[in-house]
């Protein structure tokens, strides 16, 4: 079932992926940008709204050429022309059948939000595609599978489990990675011999981020009864609770998630 988001939902989690986004791997990534041809060629997968743009392309060394790939017409559409030495090109793409083919100039291929959505199947074939030659790769804000709270509730692993179950059904490209999907990433870039750095990208939560959490309460409440229907009432109980501790601006909440710089081949 191919994965559709809203414009609403991508523009709210944006503010909190930009916050999370560790500055650590700029370093390296320009360092091995600043030998490519200019302006660098960037394909950006999965670009939705154009979140990944927004971030990085001022974070970057010089004229961009940026190719935004996503099954999403409407989202595309949706993406303002940046002003300055950055062009954009809008590619309605489906990835359910395989990663699309990256052309053999682009400087850097990065994604935002995608990883864990996809298969091992989907994952391994995008490996084996981009280390056929050393181009730089980015994939940012990847869900690991952690949430914390401040405060606990009784129900909040029983939660986190259900979700994380959810999380490995299928997105469109065949059984998810989910939060194992960064992981297993890194171990196939580094089983072809290239360098891997990850850092963490958790969303930090508390009272100036409540419609988020709100909302990811409702989503994962939801998320939580679909793999167990019997337990609705239970998780419906939670996420009222929640929304209450959210409402009160005393609860501060904690999403795994990572990003990964990986550096082929020379
Ligand atoms: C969680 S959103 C992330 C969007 C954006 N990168 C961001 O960070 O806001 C995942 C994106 O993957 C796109 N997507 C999902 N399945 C796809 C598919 N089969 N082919 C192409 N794009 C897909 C969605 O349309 C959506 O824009």
């Amino acid at each position: 079932m191919a994965e559709y988001f809203s414009r609403d939902w991508l523009a709210l989690r944006e503010p909190a992926d930009h916050a999370a986004r560790p500055e650590s791997l700029l370093g390296p990534l320009n360092d091995a940008l600043a030998e490519c041809a200019t302006p660098l060629q960037i394909v950006d997968l999965g670009s939705g709204a154009g979140s990944n743009l927004r971030y990085l392309a001022p974070r970057l060394v010089g004229p961009q050429h940026w190719t935004l790939m996503d099954h999403d017409a409407d989202l595309l559409a949706m993406i303002a022309e940046p002003d300055g030495a950055v062009t954009i090109a809008r590619q309605v793409t489906d990835f359910s059948a395989g990663p699309p083919p990256i052309p053999h100039d682009t400087s850097l291929v990065t994604a935002s939000a995608l990883l864990d959505l996809v298969s091992a199947d989907w994952l391994d074939r995008l490996v084996t595609m981009l280390t056929q030659w050393p181009v730089p790769v980015l994939l940012a804000l990847s869900y690991d599978g952690r949430i914390e709270w401040s405060h606990p509730h009784p129900a909040d692993e029983h939660v986190r489990t259900a979700v994380n179950c959810h999380q490995r059904t299928d997105k469109g490209f065949g059984p998810a990675l989910g939060p194992d999907a960064a992981d297993y990433c890194a171990h196939a870039f580094a089983d072809k011999g290239c360098r891997v750095m990850i850092e963490t990208s958790d969303w930090q939560l508390g009272a100036d981020q409540a419609v988020l959490a709100a909302a990811l309460i409702g989503g994962w409440a939801e998320a939580a009864a679909e793999m167990e229907p019997q337990a609705r009432p239970m998780y419906q109980e939670w996420a009222s609770s929640r929304r209450r501790d959210i409402a009160d601006g005393q609860l501060h909440l904690s999403v795994g998630h990572c990003d990964m710089l990986v550096l082929g081949k020379h």
